[in-house]
């Protein structure tokens, strides 16, 4: 820290830009980040948006083409043609697989060459050519793609909030164009709820997010976790944030008010960050809709989809004066520089998340390039993958210690989360709401 100047008007010392930290930011092919990130099964589109015609994606810096053939099956390919690299995005769909426009060799969904018809019959061609293909599995309206070694493919993951039975589900994707560090480092700055969504510019949430919030955070078997506890009335709210590694989050009612009793409430929206490439980012996932999640009816379903979520602040095209007035997330995170530059920052007490975030991460990212070995989640009884972000609510009347409190509280309601992950929903509910009567009715 010698050389640090903090003389008034000092701009003159700090001009300099750094480079970025390539071992968590950049993904292309051969990165080490981007292969630690290709053991995992990615969202790569909405299914919706998979018409009649291919559609031209682009995933950790690839460009492929994703296609539903007219027997049903969904194909994800290079998108230049294995002849001589015209685009697929041209192809015509076919029955079975996809046919380039350019000389017509005809591909199956798996990339194999079923067709080179400018080719004597014999040719070897046939036998010799592919073209580079990715399994792709559907699931309720999000194609998922694993890009990643074949013989290391897992099994697909299947969340508990996944498969709530009192929930509704809409699909979104909204891209930006900043790394996809930057903006899934942000969910793990729960102090960022308190600043930016309601004291720079005015409540954009819950009324309740603007109250002052105890803030610990936690490993989970699936990466990690913040907790933030408030006093809101004679209610003690204690909502756990989860990341799912790699790149998955987990954020909790977005209105909510704490307004009464709840236990175990679960979440408004899975999503994944999915670099497009290093300096654009999908968030893609499903927004999650229920009475209890929504009690006063402030979601708009109609909002959600392709470039549009219904909370301000998460895409482009606001008028500059306004976006400057009222920032959001999207404002803070694209003005971090197309990739935020780490050895710029000053990082203080209230970034333990980020760091703790950024730690996990390359932990990984090494461990994966040393040993290949990419940790895969546990799965409970319902073959599921248990998880950890909820809002717990309880009445707690006000002590002399309220921080100390508020602080027992938050932990206890964490690990009983964490300790509860090997039962199925109903019974986490009861085991949490045991624990609170217990130590604090
Ligand atoms: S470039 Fe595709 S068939 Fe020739
Ligand atoms: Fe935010």
């Amino acid at each position: 820290m010698s050389d640090v100047n903090t003389q008034p008007f000092a701009g003159y010392f700090y001009r300099d830009v750094p480079a970025e930290d390539p071992e968590l930011t950049h993904v292309e092919p051969g990165t080490v980040c981007g292969e630690y990130l290709r053991r995992y099964w990615q969202p790569v589109a909405m299914a919706n948006e998979v018409g009649d015609l291919p559609l031209a994606i682009r995933i950790l810096g690839e460009n492929l083409v994703l296609f539903r053939d007219h027997s049903g099956q969904l194909g994800l390919m290079h998108r230049h043609c294995a002849h001589r690299g015209a685009s697929l995005e041209f192809g015509i769909v076919m029955e079975c697989g996809i046919k380039c426009c350019y000389h017509g060799w005809h591909f199956d969904i798996d990339g194999r060459l079923i067709d080179a018809p400018a080719e004597p019959l014999g040719s070897p061609v046939r036998n010799k050519v592919v073209q580079g293909a990715y399994p792709v599995r559907e699931e309720q309206g999000i194609v998922f793609a694993y890009m990643g070694p074949p013989d290391k493919k897992p099994d697909f993951p299947v969340f508990d909030t996944m498969c709530l039975d009192d929930t509704e589900s809409k699909t979104f994707s909204l891209s930006m164009p900043a790394n996809w560090l930057q903006v899934y480092e942000n969910t793990q700055d729960p102090v960022h709820v308190l600043h930016l969504h309601a004291l720079s510019s005015g409540v954009q949430f819950g009324a309740a997010s603007g109250v002052e919030q105890l803030i610990e955070y936690r490993d989970t078997p699936l990466g990690m976790m913040n907790i933030q506890t408030r006093r809101v009335g004679d209610h003690l709210w204690t909502r756990t944030t989860d990341s799912i590694l790699p790149n998955g989050n987990q954020t909790g009612a977005i209105w909510e008010e704490a307004e009464g009793k709840k236990i175990f409430q679960r979440v408004s929206m899975l999503r994944w960050m999915v670099p497009i490439d290093n300096t654009n980012t999908m968030t893609i996932g499903w927004r999650y809709f229920s009475d209890k999640l929504d009690p006063r009816g402030q979601d708009t379903p109609s909002m959600v989809g392709k470039e549009t979520i219904d909370f301000m602040g998460q895409t482009a095209g606001r008028p500059y004066e306004e976006q400057q007035r009222e920032p959001g997330d999207y404002e803070v995170q694209v003005s971090q520089r197309p990739i935020a530059v780490h050895a710029l920052e000053h990082r203080v007490t209230s970034d333990r998340g980020v760091s703790k975030l950024r730690n996990l991460l390359r932990q990984r990212v090494r461990s994966h390039t040393d040993t290949g070995d990419a940790p895969m989640p546990k799965l409970n009884a319902a073959q599921q993958i248990s998880t950890y972000c909820q809002d717990t609510v309880f009445p707690v009347g006000e002590v002399e210690d309220d921080d100390s409190l508020m602080r027992t509280f938050g932990r206890r309601v964490a690990d009983t989360v964490i300790e509860s992950d090997d039962q199925l929903h109903e019974n986490r509910i009861k085991t949490i709401e045991a624990m609170c009567k217990t130590e604090f009715g």
